[in-house]
């Protein structure tokens, strides 16, 4: 028998899918391109937003790929067999080509005949329908053909049954997910796919883009019918083992091993807990530094900061020493054949490594001294004879430090104090809302969302690189970009600030390039062939053999996956363009925001 690894997985759907049609796009980076509306690609139909909602694909209607994916909402669920911050994702999409009954049926075909697991134990669900979309019974209909049995298709509601979009708004619809039967007894006559008791494991999804959500909140329809489809590789790799781990697979093994070796304890029981945790956040960590990111207190940075720190406490509890992390970050990239995708941004191993290592030995710091304070606090409460820390004390704790409410007990447990638990979940909750109220805000829009503004900015960005590059030189490239409907911001290589002039002088070009009233033109070519023509690119992406390059006049070329406005005059009604702010964003590195203004 073949061995079954994440690249044979890979390898194995690729066949299948280009066989079927399909042309395969390489995995993006996990910061989003040009977009505000989310912090990491969330899944493989993320990069492919503009054309779910109906711009054309330049390698057609049918689209493979692998991609790396980042879940923060998981974070926190890390721990058990299967849940994972950083993972990948298999998937093949019909951009409006074909639609359920082809997508079902080569799922099925792709389980049963490559992978071959057993007809038998194949559980499939399908959306229930409610007020605004009906009952799905086409999807179970072709599920019945191939011959699956009534009692294992399941109808679920909504909240188990729908798929998107990404951000608040954007391309969705209702899936039909398949689930591997383990055989296990169920957990309570109720249990069905989607229980948590590990009866049934989710394999794959295909969800049926066919309606866009827009910012009212309401359901319409999108130009074209779509698939997306999502197959976790971890998960996969091990139901083709027959493991009841994902951990236990040659995916994770390696990292695991280095764990288990440094804190000599096994991979067992207790342990297992904070040993899938550091293997976990330090293998997200290792993938978010390659691609550009670096331990800070916002947006991306502050989850990564976040995934290293917790990384940390586990590594406490383990008895770990001082400069575990790099070593773990060394397993991690050292086992990269053991991932389905190719990732050479790991070559950059030196500057990975000592991110890590700087951001251990930062947060032991803060560690110790948070000990400290958490003991001033303590002998305060027993010089005013009191037995109890209130919530909100606790709470200051635990986001300052970012010390685990456990923790805290068991210091304050030592001099028999307590902590009023209630109020500390009161804190909690109230902190959680501010966030989500913040979340809510930055994603009220972006580019996913094709608001028009932020496509307007997203051509004025084209605009700006090209005419940074004829005042500053071509050493400026992009180094990141993110718009909102109410500005652009914009990062690129230049050594120095600019100076005054320098600003009026880009401003100028831009606008004037504006009235020109250029036609905005996608040509289709090879990526070669565009590089060769000067198309300016986005280091930090990989990109298909073939790509739009999205050409303004004579002034601007570049590799993008769009959209765009159709001509620059379209962008004059919003006013002139005006660099509002620039600031540092790293050595070699400067930001700017620029908005229209009227
Ligand atoms: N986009 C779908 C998912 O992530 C396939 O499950």
């Amino acid at each position: 028998m073949k061995k079954k690894t994440a690249r044979w997985l890979r390898d194995a759907y690729f066949d299948f899918f280009k066989k079927r049609g399909h042309r395969i796009i390489p995995s993006v980076s996990l910061v989003p391109e040009g977009d505000a509306s989310a912090l990491f690609i969330s899944a493989g139909m993320h990069p492919l937003v503009p054309y779910l909602m109906g711009e054309p694909h330049p390698l057609g209607k049918r689209l493979a790929s692998v991609q790396e994916c980042v879940r923060t909402q998981d974070i926190e669920l890390v721990g058990d067999s299967f849940h994972h911050t950083w993972f990948e994702m298999l998937g093949n999409w019909s951009l409006g080509d074909y639609f359920k009954e082809k997508a079902i049926g080569w799922s099925y075909e792709f389980l049963t005949k490559v992978l071959q697991f057993s007809a038998k134990k194949i559980a499939v669900t399908c959306f229930a329908g409610d007020k605004s979309v009906p009952r799905d019974t086409a999807s179970a209909k072709v599920w019945r053909q191939l011959g699956i049995p009534e009692e294992r298709i399941f109808f679920l509601p909504r909240k188990d049954n729908w798929w998107g979009p990404v951000s608040q708004t954007g391309p969705c619809g209702p899936d039909s997910e398949m689930f591997i039967d383990t055989g296990k007894a169920k957990c309570s006559p109720g249990c069905r796919p989607g229980c948590g008791c590990g009866k049934y494991i989710e394999i794959w999804n295909n969800v049926f883009m066919e309606f866009e959500k827009r910012a009212d909140g309401k359901f319409y329809p999108l130009k074209q019918k779509n698939v997306d489809t999502g197959m976790g590789v971890e998960r996969t790799v091990r139901l083709l083992l027959g493991l009841e781990d994902d951990y236990l697979t040659p995916i994770w093994q390696p990292i695991i091993k280095t764990i288990s070796e440094l804190a000599q304890k096994p991979y067992k029981g207790d342990w297992r807990r904070p040993m899938r945790i550091i293997a976990d956040h330090l293998r997200a960590a290792v993938f978010i530094i390659a691609d550009g990111i670096v331990p800070g207190n916002k947006e991306q940075s502050y989850v990564l900061r976040r995934l290293i720190r917790r990384s940390v406490r586990q590594g406490e509890s383990l008895g770990l020493s001082v400069g575990f992390s790099r070593q773990v970050g060394a397993a991690v990239i050292a086992n990269r054949d053991n991932y389905a995708g190719e990732y050479p941004e790991l070559d950059n191993l030196e500057v990975i490594l000592s991110v890590l290592e700087d951001e251990e030995q930062r947060f032991r710091r803060t560690l110790q001294r948070g000990l400290r304070e958490l003991e001033k606090a303590a002998q305060k409460l027993i010089d005013a004879k009191k037995t109890m820390m209130s919530g909100k004390e606790a709470f200051f704790l635990y986001e300052t430090f970012g010390f685990p409410l456990e923790l805290i007990a068991e210091e304050l447990g030592k001099s028999h104090l307590k902590i009023d638990e209630k109020e500390f979940e009161e804190e909690k909750g109230k902190h959680q809302q501010i966030s989500r109220r913040a979340a809510k805000g930055r994603f009220k829009s972006g580019l996913a969302d094709n608001d028009s503004r932020s496509i307007a900015y997203h051509t004025a960005t084209h605009l700006l690189q090209a005419a940074l590059r004829q005042i500053l030189g071509s050493h400026v490239h992009q180094m990141g970009s993110n718009i909102t409907p109410e500005r652009l911001r914009f990062d690129f290589a230049h050594p120095r600030p600019l100076t005054a002039l320098e600003i009026k002088k880009a401003e100028e070009l831009v606008n004037q390039q504006i009235e020109a009233g250029h036609n905005v033109e996608r040509l289709v070519m090879p990526f070669n062939e565009s590089r060769k023509m000067g198309a300016l690119a986005f280091f930090r992406d990989r990109y298909p053999e073939k790509v739009s390059v999205y050409k303004i006049g004579d002034f601007s070329l570049e590799v993008c996956r769009g959209p765009h406005v159709k001509n620059t005059t379209e962008l004059v009604k919003l006013g002139r363009l005006v660099i509002v702010k620039q600031e540092s964003c790293g050595a070699g590195c400067r930001r700017i925001y620029a908005r229209f203004e009227k």
